[in-house]
């Protein structure tokens, strides 16, 4: 699989990134199936967050400690991935990036994982309490101790984003929005543009629409559109909807990596075709002008 830069160092993952979000349910036996197919594939940079389990059995952190299980019976494993976690949300509250729960959640993840560094921290989501001086004292203290190598944002604005980074050692390599060709904001809301102006990587959650995109049923108000538009595509290139909606997160110029979250092996694997197709311009934007409604000004 084609490789990108993980912000503007010299690290290499796959240009599609696996995630762990419905890991929670996993046996450790299929985890480490899903795991091993998504590396097979070239998907090194290995998705999830220690909220990842919270309504079902395992509960929070549940799906942190099924990776965890996978890595414990091979450690060899580790050195295959890219491995991103999140800390932040902490239902009810319902987020806290304060000095000192971030930096027990780390620990705790760390345990849950069964590693001793990841490569990637994320602030899940941003917390309108803690003050951010200190957010970025817990993030320099991480990367500073070896718990992580670098660290990132998650559904943050430009603005938050920028207010962060002003207090850190170290420049956020990325930042995860929500971007689908059913959920297009970051294109207009600065966020890609934020990525552009400093070299950070953009790593689209739910790329399929959670699946509303292969299952052709949404309830988005130009979702029919959209999904007419990608069977079109996808029938010009003999492709799935699903391949030419990742091709569509992958065109825009802001090196976006998509984590696909399927729990089908199979699916996982026909997924990395999907880097082998390239979607003209005037395809891309068909895309996104099916998704405003009217034609680009
Ligand atoms: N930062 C955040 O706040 C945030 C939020 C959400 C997610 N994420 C990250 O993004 C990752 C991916 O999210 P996601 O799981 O929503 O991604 P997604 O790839 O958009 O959606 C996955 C869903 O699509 C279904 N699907 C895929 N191919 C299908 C097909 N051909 N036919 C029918 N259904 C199909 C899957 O079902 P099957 O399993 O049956 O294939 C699964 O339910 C997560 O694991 C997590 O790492 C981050």
């Amino acid at each position: 699989m084609r490789q990108t830069a993980i912000g503007n160092t010299d690290v290499l993952v796959g240009a599609i990134a696996y995630g762990c979000w419905r890991f929670a349910e996993s046996s450790v036996d299929d985890a480490d199936t899903k795991i091993r197919t998504a590396l097979d594939a070239g998907m090194t940079l290995i998705d999830t967050a220690d909220i990842y389990g919270l309504g079902e059995p395992r509960g929070f952190g549940g799906a942190e400690a099924v990776l965890g299980e996978v890595l414990h019976r091979e450690a060899s494993l580790r050195s295959r991935m890219f491995l991103a976690t999140k800390g932040g949300i902490i239902p009810p509250r319902p987020y806290d990036s304060s000095y000192d729960y971030l930096t027990a959640a780390i620990e705790a993840s760390l345990t849950r994982l069964n590693v001793d560094t990841v490569d990637l921290y994320q602030i899940h989501r941003p917390d309108l309490i803690a003050p951010v001086e200190e957010t970025a004292r817990a993030l320099n203290d991480m990367v500073k101790s070896g718990k992580t190598r670098f660290v990132g944002v998650s559904n943050f604005t430009v603005a938050q984003t920028r207010a962060l980074q002003a207090h850190l050692d170290t420049p956020l390599v990325s930042t995860q929005p929500e971007f689908s060709a059913l959920h297009q904001d970051p294109i207009t809301d600065g966020t890609f543009d934020w990525c552009s102006e400093t070299g950070a990587t953009a790593l689209a959650w739910s790329p399929l629409a959670r699946g509303s995109i292969p299952r052709k049923s949404s309830d988005h108000p130009r979702g029919a559109a959209v999904i007419s538009c990608l069977q079109d595509i996808a029938e010009a290139h003999g492709a799935s909807v699903s391949d030419i909606a990742l091709a569509f997160t992958m065109k825009h110029q802001a090196r976006i990596i998509p984590i696909i979250g399927t729990q089908n092996p199979a699916r996982i694997t026909d997924s990395a075709k999907a880097t082998e197709l390239d979607l003209s311009a005037r395809e891309f934007y068909d895309i996104v002008e099916a998704y405003r409604g009217e034609a680009m000004p």
